[in-house]
């Protein structure tokens, strides 16, 4: 891994940053390594009071992302959707976004098949809100990010607020 890591809390990067739009590669090696990355996943989103943080947002481009809501925790290694039903309509936000929120449509339910710290396959069935933060990391890890399923009109309008907050326009 190649992240900086000062005291496990890693860089959050933000858009426009090119590593958002980038795909990751899949995990193949499940070592010290990977759960210290994990770990470090999960305090760097806890630090930010995020639900989920995805690899690529600190720079890392693998197949990796953590989500934690309602005090359950979940780490995801290739994940892939396996099934889903219904659609739900919700606000979401990104920790790549700081003070952007758009609703987004979404399966209810979702069954998610991924790989555990120990290279075990794991199968998830969650719904509503975590299922919501589920696939929002999951899109990450293909260099999807939640304003691309928005209207032009409306993605348009948060790439001006976005430069402006990051003071694109000089
Ligand atoms: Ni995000």
């Amino acid at each position: 891994m190649s992240a900086e890591s000062l005291s496990g809390i890693l860089e959050i990067k933000k858009y426009p940053d090119p590593v958002l739009k980038k795909i990751s590669e899949p995990v193949t090696v499940f070592d010290d390594d990977l759960a210290k990355f994990v770990k470090d996943l999960f305090s760097s989103m806890r630090v930010h009071d995020g639900v989920g943080l995805a690899a690529p947002q600190v720079g890392v481009l693998k197949k990796i992302a953590v989500v934690e809501y309602e005090g359950k925790s979940y780490v995801l290694i290739n994940p892939k959707v396996i099934d889903q039903k219904g659609i739900q309509e919700g606000e979401e936000g990104c920790l790549s976004f700081p003070g952007i929120y758009a609703n987004v449509v979404r399966p209810q339910w979702v069954k998610i098949e991924s790989k555990d710290l120990n290279g075990e396959t794991v199968t998830y069935e969650v719904e509503g809100f975590t299922a919501r933060a589920f696939l929002h990391e999951m899109d990450h890890l293909s260099g999807k990010l939640f304003i691309d399923y928005l209207s032009n009109l409306k993605r348009n309008a948060i790439k001006k607020k976005v430069s402006k907050h990051t003071g694109g326009h000089f």
